[in-house]
């Protein structure tokens, strides 16, 4: 199975180790014999055919973060990814490059081109999703493609394929999550330790929890990227981040924490789908499955006739997120036998 990697960053550098370390175990159990024909960064792109060489791509990333350590036949500076995927042949295309929330790109040029050219798509970048994701599901129908993007929702922990194939028969009310890890960390620490959000977030940045630029996260937009992609899949809606009613955690203070701390419940910022879709720091009482703490995400699905379901997990991580773009390898190589 030839494989393309646009964005050569911390998912898909994670995703490439699990190929090469796994390779016995995929061709065993599923059939899947990975070759990874390019990979592609802000600066270029690698790419050989035959398969590249995975161990010292990952090497010359780390080394001198970039892929030029692969050699001049291999490596072209400059070569845009769109570029790429019209001219390498192969099945599936990962797209991993960094989720904007404005236009969606260059992801959504990215997948939109992979589309057009008949490979499936794997895309674990949000911003195509939160944007345009109506458009994209009937773009590959069109195209008779598979596209899967199980890691955009929850990281490793199978937020979107739970709903969708093990509550089949049930009919979902509504979608109530905790999705976001970094707003989740600050306001747990905020809750515990009596310490002010400023310090928090320092703190999560250095852990490395929160981005250098934490505007998407602290003001609410990857929590509404991810229910905007989550009520869309499992409950049919076609929203875009722009119909979602979004309030981040900016304004919380110090006081707030303590009174819903004195009320037994727990200040967090939640995503709620149901009678219309927003995200807002809401109280949730101390005991419910909900109130998970540090960078934990947890989603509820309100459903009839089996009642609250709720799904707790690790939200991010490199390997994580990996593993959630495997499974939808592995999906697709499924597909590809029926
Ligand atoms: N990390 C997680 O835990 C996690 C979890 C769920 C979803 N996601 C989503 O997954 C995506 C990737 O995340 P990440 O953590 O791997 O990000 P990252 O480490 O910042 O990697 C992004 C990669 O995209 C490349 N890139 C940027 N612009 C490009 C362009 N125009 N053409 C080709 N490549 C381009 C970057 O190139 P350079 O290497 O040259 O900078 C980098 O290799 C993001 O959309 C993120 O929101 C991440």
């Amino acid at each position: 199975m030839r494989i393309m990697l646009v964005g050569f960053g911390v998912v898909s550098q994670s995703f490439a180790e699990i190929l090469h370390s796994q390779s016995s175990e995929l061709a065993r159990d599923y059939g899947i014999r990975p070759r990874v024909v390019a990979a592609v960064d802000s600066a270029g792109a690698a790419i050989d055919p035959s398969g590249l060489d995975v161990q010292l791509a990952l090497r010359s990333k780390r080394e001198s973060k970039s892929l030029s350590g692969l050699g001049e036949n291999v490596y072209t500076e400059g070569k845009p990814a769109s570029e790429v995927i019209r001219e390498v042949d192969c099945e599936v295309v990962v797209e991993a490059t960094p989720s904007e929330l404005t236009r969606g790109e260059p992801g959504l040029t990215h997948v939109r081109t992979a589309m057009k050219e008949g490979r499936h798509v794997i895309c674990v970048n949000k911003g195509p999703l939160a944007l345009a994701m109506p458009a994209l599901m009937e773009l590959a129908t069109h195209n008779e493609i598979m596209f899967k993007f199980s890691g955009t929702v929850g990281g490793g922990t199978p937020v979107l394929d739970l709903a969708k194939k093990c509550l089949e028969g049930c009919s979902i009310r509504s979608i109530k999550g905790i999705l976001n890890g970094t707003c989740n960390y600050i306001l747990t620490k905020m809750a515990a330790e009596s310490v002010e959000m400023k310090e928090a977030l320092a703190e999560a940045q250095k852990l490395g929890y929160a981005e250098a630029d934490p505007a998407n996260d602290i003001e609410g937009f990857d929590s509404a990227c991810k229910l905007v992609i989550t009520s869309n899949y499992v409950m049919g809606t076609s929203l875009s981040i722009r119909d979602v009613d979004i309030r981040g955690i900016t304004e919380v203070t110090m006081d707030s924490v303590a009174s819903a701390k004195s009320q037994g419940n727990a200040l967090k910022l939640v995503g709620l789908v149901g009678d219309g879709a927003k995200v807002a720091p809401e109280e949730v009482p101390l005991t419910h499955p909900l109130n998970v703490s540090g960078t934990f995400n947890a989603v509820t699905f309100d459903t009839d006739p089996a009642g609250e379901i709720t799904l707790v997990g690790k939200g991010a991580g490199g390997r994580e997120t990996a593993s959630s773009v495997l499974r939808d390898l592995i999906e697709i190589r499924k597909d590809f036998r029926r």
